[in-house]
């Protein structure tokens, strides 16, 4: 009786807790920080989510527009604002990914006849389910995070990106890491498009197995012999890929499922769905330590306590733990060489941008986001920081194990590509 009673204390687990390696530091080899899905009080007055003006793209486009500087062309061929939207936020319509799950708001049009077609780049995602009056629109604004916006698809009104706060029912909770943010997971579904939640995978990102991604998602494009949960719907074929691995895998096209003639391409691609992954959740984690180094420096006035935080976002931003590649990818859309044209290249004509597709997402692992306006706009004691860290690592004057998968020439070569293409690196760099 006695010992029950010790083990229903909770200190007492929590000794116990402390005993199993990987918990004692309160942390597993693939999560981020201990906490790291709690939810942060973005309403309350040190953030102020809801009070903020938006200064994203989308923001910037929607005062053009005001202006009469942009114009959106609204299409009669079932897309209608879709692809002057992509047009004007540069968007490449190659970035298409189709999700066939009901998992998001829109879930009565979305079924694996009907996936819904998300597009994106560094800096907006936008979303297109058929048949809806609606586009669905998130923003990555610099200091707040995700910021949501319907457009009404309507040629006889003036385009308005409404602002619709309802989206963070499902954007900010602990799958965003607490904050407004994007979404990318991963079920097993039935013929309807229906979840069965005990089959899933609540967060993807570049840590997740290739083997657990895309349940709930078309997936076209080569990957060999590794199988995925992508292009799977209903029990029977789940059983069959059991004893026939990749037999709907590998594909160069859709058609066999639904007619893609209708969305803007006929693939959702492995390519694109991989970058997505690795940056939905980079964006969430920059959101993440933008909201912590501001309530901490309000409420201590120093950032002494982030210390793990920036070790594990250090740790994402370099694809520690990223998932391994076990055969060679090849998308089928043409995203990949768009994408890495956007690079800022050193002299050498390498950008964090360059694929590698063999053994690993990114030739030169160190995510491209740190060019991206959020990155920047951090505070400056927390850049420092995190620069300061960074340098150590790079250099090799870090060698803690945690890095040490980290090759001392993939080290050599991203530290030279951030000096010669990044343009607020403190002078000891
Ligand atoms: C019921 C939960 C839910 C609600 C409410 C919701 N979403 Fe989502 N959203 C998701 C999920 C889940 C995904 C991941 C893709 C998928 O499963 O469709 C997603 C993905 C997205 C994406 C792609 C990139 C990203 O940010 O993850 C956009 C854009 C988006 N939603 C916009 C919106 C907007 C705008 C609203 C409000 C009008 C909204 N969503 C409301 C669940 C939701």
């Amino acid at each position: 009786m006695k010992a029950i009673r010790l083990f229903q204390h909770p200190c007492i687990l929590w000794v116990f807790a402390c005993l199993i390696p990987g918990l004692a530091s309160g942390v597993l080899a693939n999560d981020d920080f201990q906490g790291a899905t709690h939810m942060m009080p973005f309403e309350a007055e040190t953030i102020g989510y809801a009070q903020k003006i938006d200064t994203s793209r989308l923001a910037q486009l929607q005062a053009a527009i005001n202006e009469g500087q942009a114009i959106l062309e609204f299409k009669s061929d079932g897309l209608g604002y879709l692809i002057s939207l992509l047009h004007h936020l540069d968007i490449p319509t190659q970035s298409q990914v189709l999700v066939f799950s009901k998992t998001s708001s829109q879930r009565h049009r979305i079924a694996p006849a009907t996936p819904r077609a998300l597009f994106f780049n560094e800096h907006s995602y936008v979303g297109f389910v058929q048949g809806s009056n609606l586009l669905e629109i998130s923003a990555v604004d610099k200091d707040m995070g995700g910021v949501f916006y319907t457009l009404e698809q309507d040629p006889g009104k003036k385009p308005e990106f409404v602002r619709t706060d309802q989206c963070l029912e499902c954007h900010a909770s602990s799958k965003t890491m607490g904050v407004p943010g994007h979404l990318i997971r991963s079920f097993e579904v039935n013929e309807e498009g229906i979840v069965d939640l005990i089959t899933g995978t609540n967060q993807v990102n570049h840590r997740t197995p290739i083997e657990k991604r895309w349940g709930g998602w078309y997936v076209t494009g080569q990957h060999g012999k590794q199988t995925h949960r992508g292009n799977l719907f209903g029990k029977e074929a789940f059983i069959r890929q059991q004893t026939t691995p990749n037999y709907l895998g590998n594909l160069r096209d859709l058609k066999q499922f639904f007619d893609p003639s209708i969305y803007p391409h006929e693939t959702s691609d492995i390519v694109p769905l991989m970058i997505l992954e690795h940056q939905g959740h980079m964006h969430n984690f920059i959101t993440r330590m933008q909201y912590e180094a501001q309530i901490m420096l309000h409420s201590y006035g120093h950032l002494r306590y982030l210390r793990h935080k920036v070790d594990a976002f250090l740790r994402y931003l370099l694809f520690i733990d990223e998932a391994p590649i076990a055969d060679t990818i090849a998308d089928s859309s043409g995203f990949g060489s768009i994408f890495t044209e956007r690079g800022n290249k050193d002299s050498k004509g390498r950008s964090l941008r360059d694929l590698n597709l063999k053994t690993r997402l990114f030739e030169y692992p160190c995510s491209y986001l740190v060019y991206s306006e959020s990155f920047r706009a951090l505070p400056k004691r927390l850049k420092d920081e995190i620069y300061r860290k960074l340098w150590k690592i790079l250099t090799g004057e870090n060698n803690q194990k945690e890095f040490t998968s980290l090759t001392l020439k993939s080290r050599k070569a991203i530290h030279e590509i951030l000096k010669e293409t990044l343009p607020d690196l403190p002078t000891f760099w």
